[in-house]
């Protein structure tokens, strides 16, 4: 079956490859700074990062956060979360994934001169070095952006702004500090009385888990491992589900959906977001050698083959 979704009218293929890398860099976290993202000053190649021309580049980045803004709405997450909760589209093992993704993101972006299984071995190597007895958190490292295969054809090619970017909740009023936030004013649940105010249909300290957070890779990746019954801890999981949550992590909004344990595991989301926004340069990662190590934590914390 396929999902009806507005025509993102993103341009030419090739246009939509690079805005995929751009939006991908960083785990596809865009945090806002003058361009539309914070991030380290070099690359692999010791260059500044997203060396595009850059008006062209914010033309692009907001385009794509714009049509974020207008097309994320409640009914919209309900109908992505039924569907693809359904898990019918693959059966692969987490590291035919991992290969997958390999496979066809990266293939046009600047500031990688390695595959995109790299970038997430030395996340997820940078993490195993301070945290050598977290073994549960060199996996989540591995496995946080897999979610992306919402790109690929097989997952009906989806649109990058309904994979990628950060995320924000559904069902209230949309927080000053999400990035590009005056296209939200496009967005039907903008003036939607029941979800245009502070709690809209939530309650205080409701917990995330209650919350219908706008859809991507994060929380696709979420269903497939609780569906698939990982058993990860649950700062595992919330780090997979809210790593785009900068509104929450970030800028500190939105706290008041958090319950006790959400309090917990953002310490953990916190720690674990320095090495995914950092790790991407410099050092070269044996994915041969450190391979059997995370093909024991896979199959440690999951089944041989998982649907998704
Ligand atoms: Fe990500
Ligand atoms: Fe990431």
């Amino acid at each position: 079956m396929t999902i009806a979704v507005e025509n993102p009218g993103l341009g030419s293929r090739v246009e939509d490859k690079k805005q995929s890398s751009d939006l991908a860099q960083n785990g596809g976290h865009a945090t806002p700074d003058a361009a539309g993202f914070a991030m380290p000053d070099s690359n692999a190649f010791g260059q500044s990062f997203r060396d595009y021309d850059g008006s062209v580049r914010q033309n692009t980045v907001e385009e794509c956060y714009r049509l974020n803004h207008v097309n994320q709405t409640y009914d919209f997450v309900k109908r992505m979360r039924e569907e693809y909760g359904k898990l019918n589209r693959a059966e692969m093992s987490i590291w035919d994934c991992a290969e997958l993704l390999n496979s066809f993101v990266d293939e046009s972006d600047p500031d990688l001169d390695e595959p995109q299984i790299e970038h997430l071995l030395q996340t997820a190597e940078a993490i195993r070095k301070d945290f050598p007895d977290e073994d549960w958190l060199h996996l989540t490292a591995l496995i946080h952006d897999l979610g992306k295969v919402l790109l690929h054809e097989k997952f009906g090619e989806l649109p990058q702004w309904a994979v990628v970017g950060d995320t924000f909740p559904l069902g209230c009023a949309f927080d000053e500090s999400i990035v590009h936030h005056k296209h939200f004013k496009g967005n039907p649940d903008h003036k939607n009385p029941a979800y245009n105010t502070k709690l809209g249909v939530y309650s205080e300290g409701c917990g995330l888990e209650n919350v219908v957070m706008s859809w991507g890779h994060d929380d696709y990746m979420y269903l497939v491992a609780k569906k698939n019954g990982t058993t990860l801890p649950s700062a595992g999981l919330f780090i997979i589900r809210y790593h785009s949550f900068y509104p929450l992590h970030k800028a500190g909004a939105y706290q008041f959906l958090m319950n006790e344990e959400d309090k917990e595991n953002l310490k953990w989301l916190q720690t674990f977001n320095k090495y995914d926004l950092y790790s991407k340069s410099k050092v070269r990662v044996d994915v041969e050698k450190v391979k059997p190590y995370y093909l024991s934590l896979i199959a440690k914390y999951f089944p041989a083959t998982l649907r998704w």
